[in-house]
């Protein structure tokens, strides 16, 4: 009998790279996702990828009776992995309610419906953005977490928060936060990666994007930060890596192997990189030049962030592999061969 696994927003580009590593893994998904930033195609790229074609609900976590009954009908599930919420940080500061309400109500429901039918493990997918600006670098999963800048990265905070709660109440939650730093990259295939809707926020779309001439050009938010060439420094992580480590946290869980009833782990490669350095590896790669100008910083921007990783190490017995040009080189690939399918 294989293991069943519950993952929430698993069309996403995060949930989706995962539900592949779960299946290559030998274990059973039901993907729950309400497609508000994503696609069913999804579903059968992952076949083309895996030979399997995940379980797929389609339904808005924020309706309880209609989680409740989905948790019901799959009460043989073994763990939840929690990818579906909002995530766009500027839209999140123009409507603080609709993340709070998204995010938070989502996690409400996803819990309760799972304690009620006795599904132990649960899996958050967090954000560096809870560490706030450090004070030392790398940062360990004990330094203090700060309240983050925008109102998306204080629903990963409030939800750290609601799950001790709940696990201080309830001895059989079995709960891992992973804090991811900056997933870059794509799947090997070219068949899935990141598609941003509408502007991209983050660096490496909005540089594939300006290579492949949809945008006109890459702002550069401020040269004149603390670090060696002025740009902020980031710990960029490819997101076939961070997926596995979510095969491994199932894995820790469900072989009982946890220290605490909830552990919070970083992934990422505990390499800091510069914008610039991520632009001149791009344009190393691909041999090409990218359009870009320095402008004012972007609010909320912190100087520098990069993982302390001998926790994940140690306790999951993961690490990141790949290299910042590996890293580039695919999401690259995966911008070309998405183009070119969607051309055709
Ligand atoms: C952002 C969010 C973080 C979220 C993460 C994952 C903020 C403050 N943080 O992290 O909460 O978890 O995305 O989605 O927004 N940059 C440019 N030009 C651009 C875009 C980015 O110069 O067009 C720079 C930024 O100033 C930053 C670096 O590139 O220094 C990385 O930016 P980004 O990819 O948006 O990630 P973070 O800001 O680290």
């Amino acid at each position: 009998m294989k293991n069943k696994i519950i993952v929430t927003g698993g069309c996403g580009y995060i949930g989706s790279h995962t539900v592949i590593e779960l299946l290559e893994n030998n274990y059973d998904v039901v993907i729950l996702d309400d497609l508000s930033n994503s696609t069913e195609d999804t579903l059968d790229r992952i076949l083309k990828i895996t030979g399997t074609k995940p379980t797929f609900v389609n339904v808005d976590l924020k309706d309880e009776t209609a989680t409740k009954a989905i948790f019901q009908k799959h009460k043989d599930a073994k763990a939840v992995i929690n990818f579906a919420a909002h995530k766009a940080v500027g839209e999140s500061v123009k409507e603080p309610l609709m993340y709070y309400r998204n995010n938070l109500y989502s996690l409400i429901n996803v819990l309760s419906s799972q304690i009620e039918n006795n599904i132990e493990g649960f899996i958050f997918s967090s954000s560096a953005t809870v560490y706030g600006t450090p004070e030392t670098l790398p940062i360990t999963e004990k330094d203090e977490t700060q309240r983050p800048f925008s109102p998306y990265g204080n629903t990963k905070k409030i939800a750290e928060e609601i799950i001790d709660d709940v696990i201080k109440s309830n001895s059989n939650l079995q709960s891992i936060s992973l804090r991811y730093f900056n997933p870059i990259g794509a799947h090997e295939s070219g068949l899935i990666g990141e598609l941003p809707s509408g502007i991209p926020n983050n660096l490496m779309p909005y540089i594939t994007q300006t290579a492949a001439g949809i945008r006109e050009k890459l702002m550069v938010y401020g040269n004149d930060y603390p670090t060696k060439d002025g740009t902020p420094i980031r710990d960029y992580i490819h997101v076939v890596d961070l997926a596995k480590a979510h095969v491994l946290a199932v894995e820790r869980i469900l072989k009982k192997e946890q220290d605490e009833a909830f552990e919070v782990f970083n992934l990422g490669t505990g390499n800091g990189f510069s914008v610039l350095d991520v632009i001149n590896s791009f344009e190393k790669v691909t041999n090409s030049k990218l359009n870009y100008e320095i402008v004012e910083r972007r609010p909320g921007d912190v100087p520098k962030l990069y993982a302390a990783t001998n926790l994940a190490k140690e306790k999951l017995g993961w690490s990141a592999d790949k290299s910042l040009d590996e890293m580039i080189k695919s999401s690259w690939d995966w911008e070309q061969k998405f183009r070119k399918q969607n051309t055709n």
